[in-house]
């Protein structure tokens, strides 16, 4: 790994291998993060790629600048959720390594790391939205709740939700505390799942994603791969479901009789993991799955 790359690509090889970048050909990276995976596949071309880049994180994104400088690409501050909106054109390759890089459990400002003590930010975009610890104060008691067994299949969530409500926690530390009080010698393997359950709903994670999956494909070219890395079970369900939805032909349903063959062939028949190795060598890829279409 360059120095300057401050988060190890999760599955690199994977994505250079399923993704096979050729020289000439249009890539969009959705989640350009510190630009590794993207430079990777560029380096792979030769580098002859072009790249079209966005992040929701305007300090990941200038990282990205320095070291893709000798790049030729165009860099956007922006969601993927508004894919649609910034008519990008069509692609070769698109990508989305999803979630949080490195950078943000680094630096406690940022709020992500349940180990070190900030405040309780964990917006990927710090120029819009409300962060964490206005989410608490200002939801519901029973959102609240919903929220922390719904991305965090946290069973206790009520329980949870009602102490957060009354603590009303600003700081990370605040609300590990808390959930140690709680939940005693159990808390350790709580608090990651209350930590998850926070950031997803503060950054409407699985909104953004749904939108994505709806949008990304139809800016294919002909032959032109999509691939997703998730990092929890809530997303590669529906990365899984909407990725075989695509590649299923379609049937009449009284008949069974097919109308009309599937658009996308499924490329990863099952989602494709890290090796041992690259568990050992980066434990945050272990809970990683990628998988690819194809437009055909
Ligand atoms: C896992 S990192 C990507 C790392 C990147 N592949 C690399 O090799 O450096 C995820 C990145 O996606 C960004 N991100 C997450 N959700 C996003 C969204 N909905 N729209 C745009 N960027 C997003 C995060 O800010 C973060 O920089």
């Amino acid at each position: 790994m360059n120095s300057e790359f401050h988060h190890i690509p999760v599955l690199q090889d994977e994505v250079i291998n399923f993704l096979s970048p050729k020289p000439g050909e249009r890539l969009l990276d959705c989640t350009l993060g510190l630009g590794g995976h993207a430079k990777a596949l560029i380096d792979t071309a030769g580098g002859d790629l072009e790249l079209v880049g966005i992040d929701a994180d305007p300090d990941n994104l200038s990282v990205a600048r320095e070291n893709l400088l000798t790049v030729n690409c165009q860099l956007f501050h922006a969601n993927f959720r508004q894919l649609a909106d910034l008519h990008l054109g069509t692609f070769d390759i698109i990508l989305a390594d999803l979630g949080v890089s490195s950078p943000h459990f680094d630096d406690p400002d940022r709020g992500f790391s349940l180990r070190s003590d900030g405040p309780l930010d964990m917006r990927l975009d710090r120029t819009s939205g409300v962060t964490a610890a206005q989410l608490i104060a200002e939801s519901s008691e029973a959102s609240l709740a919903n929220i922390l067994y719904e991305y965090g299949e946290i069973r206790q969530s009520r329980k949870l939700a009602a102490a957060i409500k009354v603590a009303l926690p600003t700081t990370t530390k605040e609300l590990r505390t808390l959930c140690e009080t709680l939940f005693g010698y159990r808390a350790p393997g709580i608090l990651p799942q209350v930590f998850q359950a926070l950031r997803i709903a503060v950054n409407d994670e699985l909104g953004a994603l749904q939108s994505l999956l709806q949008c990304a494909p139809n800016m294919l070219k002909p032959g032109g791969r999509l691939g997703i890395i998730s990092f929890h079970s809530l997303e590669d369900r529906l990365v899984k479901k909407c990725f075989k939805e695509y590649s299923t032909p379609k049937i009449n349903e009284t008949t069974g009789a097919p109308i009309a063959p599937a658009p996308f062939v499924l490329v990863t028949k099952k989602a494709i993991q890290p090796t041992a190795e690259e568990v050992e060598n980066n434990p945050r890829s272990r809970s990683a799955k990628f998988r690819v279409i194809l437009f055909v």
